[in-house]
């Protein structure tokens, strides 16, 4: 499979931070307790207006103009498909994708649909994303690849478990094939399907809040993140030398300091911006991708590691070329 190249990123979040200080005042937390064990120390939430199609239009719209001033090619009439990973879609249908196909005046012939598998969702959608540059016919196209999430919809403000670890907003990323023979793209993915440990909704008497067996998703957490990374350098041919860096989903500091310890010598290759974002859920890999390009961290040529976890439960892992 011919590997893709990451033309442009932008990320949005909501006005709104709401910092671990300002969540004790609600519930019986501190901001001892969250940060030592999650590396959180505020999160975005939205108010108003804002909502996942509203902070998916403008991340996209940042991505656009990143496109615009990286690749002399590009032109969103190129867009060939637009998919936006989400579980907390402002409408039950139309799809986020949809609207965001609406709001950019994107090609009519566009593919648009949203993907939902939770935390999973952008690498899910970003794995599409490549297989739909595979099989495309015809001139050059690119793909716009959403992550939007308002996780506070989903939380109950009384349960202290859930309520300090997750955060609203949404980052967006344009690919287009790239055949060079150093491009590399690969994925690997899995799922054990579970409807107790972390779920939400209102089926069969549910409350509509999440709720989360922590302890368990921890210990999915660690042995998917490893057992991931693990697979694709075996599978590549590659050792962490080879990689620049892994984006992981960005759910839990403790989570990535313990597989980080597995690569002595390459912790800084790591990165997490949860202390500022919190666990945005389907956004985080996609934020964090965009953050790392804004910081000139992320350049053109480099190999990483985007790997994610989540209810389903579920895992997925790409090694690539940006
Ligand atoms: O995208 C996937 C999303 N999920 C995750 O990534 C979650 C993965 N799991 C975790 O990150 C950790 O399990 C948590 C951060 C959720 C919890 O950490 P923990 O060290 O496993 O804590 P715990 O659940 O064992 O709770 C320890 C204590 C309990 O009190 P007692 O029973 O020992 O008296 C909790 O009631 O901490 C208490 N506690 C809190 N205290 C202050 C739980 N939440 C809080 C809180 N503030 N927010």
């Amino acid at each position: 499979m011919s590997g893709v190249k990451v033309i442009g990123t932008g990320y949005s979040l909501p006005v709104k931070v709401v910092t671990n200080d300002d969540l004790s005042k609600v519930v019986d937390t501190n901001d001892e307790w969250i940060y030592s064990r999650t590396g959180i120390k505020s999160r975005h939430i939205i108010s108003g207006d804002e909502a996942v199609h509203t902070l998916a239009v403008s991340s996209a719209e940042k991505a656009i103009k990143n496109a615009y001033e990286n690749d002399s090619d590009f032109s969103k009439d190129k867009i060939i498909a637009v998919y936006v990973a989400t579980m907390t879609s402002s409408y039950v249908f139309p799809s986020t994708a949809c609207i965001v196909q609406k709001e950019l005046e994107l090609p009519e012939s566009i593919k648009a649909f949203d993907i939902s598998a939770a935390c999973t969702g952008f690498v899910y959608a970003l794995q599409t994303a490549a297989d739909t540059l595979q099989t495309h016919v015809g001139d050059e196209g690119y793909v716009l690849v959403i992550g939007s999430e308002c996780m506070s919809r989903t939380l109950n403000f009384s349960d202290r478990s859930s309520c300090v670890l997750f955060g609203d907003g949404a980052g967006s990323v344009i690919i287009k094939k790239d055949d060079s023979e150093s491009s590399v793209f690969m994925q690997l993915s899995g799922t054990e399907g579970n409807t107790e440990v972390l779920h939400c909704g209102t089926y069969n008497g549910g409350d509509g809040y999440l709720h989360m067996d922590g302890g368990k998703v921890y210990k999915f957490a660690i042995t998917s993140l490893n057992g991931a990374i693990k697979k694709l350098l075996e599978n590549s041919g590659s050792t962490m030398e080879d990689i620049d860096y892994v984006v992981c989903h960005q759910a839990n500091s403790r989570i990535i300091d313990s597989v980080k310890k597995k690569y002595p010598g390459h912790e800084h290759k790591f990165f997490m911006n949860m202390e500022t974002c919190a666990n945005t859920s389907a956004a985080s890999v996609s934020i964090a991708m965009a953050d790392m390009y804004e910081k000139g961290l992320l350049k053109s040529g480099m190999k990483i590691i985007t790997v994610a976890f989540g209810a389903g439960l579920s895992w997925n892992a790409v090694l690539m070329t940006v």
